[in-house]
């Protein structure tokens, strides 16, 4: 067998949580340090924090610099936000001891064109440091871009692709039924939309990875964001939302090319919503339709990201994205 790859865990959200659960149950995986600020998880053990029903040994610490103390890792499991500005810091200071890092931050999917300055700093500091930069997870990082990506694989031509995913989100965690509406009014879902506090990340970041990957020089790229709202009373485990009330949401992102919209992404995620999975669709030489049922976009994302391990650490030192990876994929841990 192998020897273990260390990982140190920073945020501990729900995400970060799953990941650690997951990693934990691995035995190319040694946990050897976690970080969260929140103040009910500094200084409780990670095996408790990430529901495993028994001890890692581990303590969660406020700070990287109080989670190393001397130990080493060979990567860190980034999950505390959204916004690569605010993240960035963390980001920075994590290169900056010289580790590689894999991040859910949805705008690190792909921030060359959203993020240019970031995205040069995050790649000279890792460059520098000699270690790897990589944002993904299901959505950016896989199933409305990756995916797509490798159907293009078998394509003699390609004219446009779409993406098209419908989530049930009384099935997933609350953050993510917060982030789409769930129960506010119509006025209090546009309010949430204009201030960024509503409303999926990251479908700009998808359509520019995909255009990147297929050498498209894109016109521009557009986004709307519609809530959907109930029509019947509609519930979860954390939230009643009754008619008239926000279920959910539609958000479209178009990557333009000479007027025409050349890939289309079209995301609902919504209480109550039936039909759920993914269809990419491509036009092209031959035409080509895929459809996947079942992607649970939390296992998914907290799978990926330690699926990618392997493929980030033999790849060259810098920012990296899903289109420069050797292909992410599961392993026997028993390897
Ligand atoms: N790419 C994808 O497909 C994908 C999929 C799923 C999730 N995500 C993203 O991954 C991120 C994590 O998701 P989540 O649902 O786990 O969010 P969450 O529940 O809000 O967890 C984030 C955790 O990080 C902590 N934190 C915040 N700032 C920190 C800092 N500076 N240092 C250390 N810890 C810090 C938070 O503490 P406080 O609560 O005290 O702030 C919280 O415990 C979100 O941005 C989410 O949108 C991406």
């Amino acid at each position: 067998m192998r020897k273990p790859v260390r990982t140190l865990h920073y945020g501990l959200g729900a995400i970060g949580s799953l990941i650690a659960n997951l990693a934990a149950k691995r035995r190319d995986v040694e946990i050897v340090g976690a970080v969260d600020i929140a103040e009910d998880k500094v200084g409780r053990d990670l095996g408790e924090l990430a529901g495993l029903g028994r001890p890692l040994g581990v303590t969660v610490r406020p700070s990287l610099e109080e989670a190393l103390q001397g130990r080493e890792a060979d990567v860190v499991i980034h999950s505390t936000g959204s916004r690569l500005e605010r993240v960035s810091p963390q980001l920075e200071e994590i290169l900056s001891a010289g580790l590689n890092v894999i991040s859910t931050c949805e705008e690190l999917a792909y921030p060359w064109r959203r993020h240019p300055e970031i995205a040069a700093r995050l790649d000279e500091l890792a460059h520098r440091k000699g270690v790897r930069i990589l944002g993904t997870g299901v959505n950016p990082g896989f199933i409305m871009d990756t995916i797509a990506l490798a159907l293009s694989g078998i394509s003699a031509d390609v004219r446009s692709i779409r993406a098209v995913r419908i989530v049930d989100a009384a099935k997933r965690r609350w953050q993510l039924q917060r982030k789409v509406g769930a129960g506010l009014t119509p006025e209090e879902f546009k309010t949430g939309v204009q201030d960024g506090t509503l409303g999926h990340v990251g479908l700009p970041e998808s359509i520019d990875m995909i255009a990147a990957a297929l050498g498209w020089e894109l016109d521009g790229v557009e986004e709307s964001i519609e809530p959907v709202t109930a029509q019947s009373t509609l519930s979860s485990s954390y939230v009643t939302v009754r008619p008239g009330q926000v279920a959910g949401l539609r958000q479209t992102g178009w990557g333009k090319k000479d007027g025409e919209a050349v890939i289309t992404l079209e995301l609902e995620i919504r209480l109550g919503a039936d039909e759920t999975g993914d269809r990419v669709i491509i036009e092209g030489h031959p035409a080509l339709e895929m459809t996947i049922r079942g992607v649970h976009g939390d296992i998914a994302t907290a799978a990926i990201v330690l699926n990618a391990i392997p493929s980030l650490l033999t790849s060259p030192p810098g920012l990296r994205t899903m289109i420069d990876l050797p292909l992410v994929h599961w392993r026997s841990p028993s390897r």
